[in-house]
């Protein structure tokens, strides 16, 4: 019984991943499978990408987590909230597509996002 319920578990989990590609600055890709709830951030940190430090931990408020999002994925993002263009407007270098990975919450939606990490982070 344990382990027909372990598995039902580890099934669950897996079913509930999407998969986020990270590009650094120097053109190394990194694709992982990152939990839906979790940000886009927490997927970096909890899989040490470079580049994204999250300083301040998601609360934007330092836009170390600053990302470009391939364009083909804006619309498919939620909208900025005031706080976030803020903040980006103190990033190294912002752009139309560019948003606080601490604010991309990962969900099914969000399976196959690509992201490049500003070469100022790198
Ligand atoms: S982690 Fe600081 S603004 Fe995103």
């Amino acid at each position: 019984m344990f382990y027909i319920l372990a598995l039902f578990f580890f099934s669950l989990i897996y079913i509930l991943m999407a998969k986020i590609t990270y590009i650094t600055h120097d053109n190394k890709v990194h694709s992982i499978e990152v939990q839906n709830g979790l940000t886009v951030m927490e997927g970096a940190v909890q899989n040490d990408i470079p580049g994204i430090d999250a300083d301040c931990g998601g609360g934007m408020a330092c836009a170390t987590c600053h990302v470009y999002v391939k364009e083909e994925w804006l619309d498919k993002l939620p909208i900025k909230e005031d706080g976030e263009e803020d903040m980006l407007d103190m990033a190294f270098e912002p752009k139309k597509n560019s948003r606080l990975s601490c604010q991309l919450v990962v969900s099914d939606d969000l399976n196959g996002l690509i992201v490049n990490i500003p070469s100022k982070q790198g």
